[in-house]
């Protein structure tokens, strides 16, 4: 019978993938979950180079029910039970609020906030032994972007759904958490690089704008998910850790002639 596992959704690219390595690498088996299956069996294929255990890579859609539901008989009928589960599949859309078309609002609800809410039910159901769950948010959930207003509104939800799952998981030996990054230096602003003349200076712009100097590498994230799946986390459930480089902490202070 194969031991518990530790499953990653969007674990083929970004935050995912690096939270894979991280997981792998403190000894964990992981199932590495993906729309993307080509990127996923990437993962799975550095995984193997990198540690000996016994790590798969499963397709999954996490805004389908069905998909989930798949994916919890193929691992009841491999004898696996999970030991954490890291939400990290998402999906941004940007652009003029009042242009955000009701297709890519939709897009990006069924994605990150349905596929983080159907994660977290899966969780409940195979995690007899109790277990971690870690959400993505974002600061976005904190503090709006006129821009990104869409996702805002699905990170804000991931945190008020991380407080509520919390409470059902306490007394069912589950913590439930979230980490809310800054910007990442990931896939995912590949998009909006095509707005700069170069990736190299649109992250000089968000640098600017995080007091500690520089965006957050996929594996700052990785590492702050790998201690709320911890034992050192232990008695820390229902909150979001920000991990932002203290973009949250405060504003541009005037108080004095520097
Ligand atoms: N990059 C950033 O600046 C940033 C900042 C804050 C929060 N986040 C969040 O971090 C998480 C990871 O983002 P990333 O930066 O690694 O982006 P990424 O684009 O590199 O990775 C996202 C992954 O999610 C997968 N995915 C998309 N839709 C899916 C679906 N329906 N089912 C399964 N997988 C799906 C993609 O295939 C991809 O592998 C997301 O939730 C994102 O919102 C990112």
């Amino acid at each position: 019978m194969a031991g518990p596992v530790t499953l990653v959704t969007g674990g083929a690219s970004g935050i995912g993938r690096a939270t894979c390595r991280v997981l792998a690498g403190e000894g964990r088996d992981i199932a590495v979950c993906d729309v993307n299956r080509e990127g996923a069996e990437q993962t799975l294929r550095i995984l193997r180079e990198q540690s000996a255990g016994n790590h798969r890579a499963c397709l999954l859609d996490v805004s389908a029910q069905a998909s989930w539901q798949s994916l919890a008989a193929d691992l009841r009928s491999d004898g696996c039970t999970l030991n954490g589960l890291v939400n990290c599949a998402g999906i941004g859309r940007n652009g003029d609020f009042a242009a955000l078309s009701l297709a890519d609002w939709n897009a990006m609800v069924a994605v990150n906030l349905t596929g983080t809410f159907l994660g977290c039910q899966f969780a409940m159901t195979v995690m007899p032994e109790g277990g971690v769950v870690v959400n993505i948010a974002s600061i976005g959930a904190f503090a709006g972007g006129a821009d990104i207003a869409g996702y805002c509104a699905t990170k804000g939800g991931v945190t008020a759904l991380t407080r509520a799952v919390a409470m059902y998981g306490a007394p069912r030996g589950i913590r439930v958490c979230a980490v809310a990054p800054t910007y990442v230096d990931s896939e995912m602003l590949d998009e909006v690089a095509d707005n700069f003349s170069s990736r190299a200076e649109m992250l000089a712009g968000m640098a600017e704008l995080v007091p500690i100097g520089r965006v957050a590498s996929p594996e700052d994230i990785a590492r702050a998910i790998q201690f709320l799946m911890s034992d050192s986390a232990g008695m820390i459930t229902g909150t979001t850790l920000q991990v932002d480089g203290g973009q949250l902490a405060g504003l541009p202070s005037r108080h004095a002639n520097a």
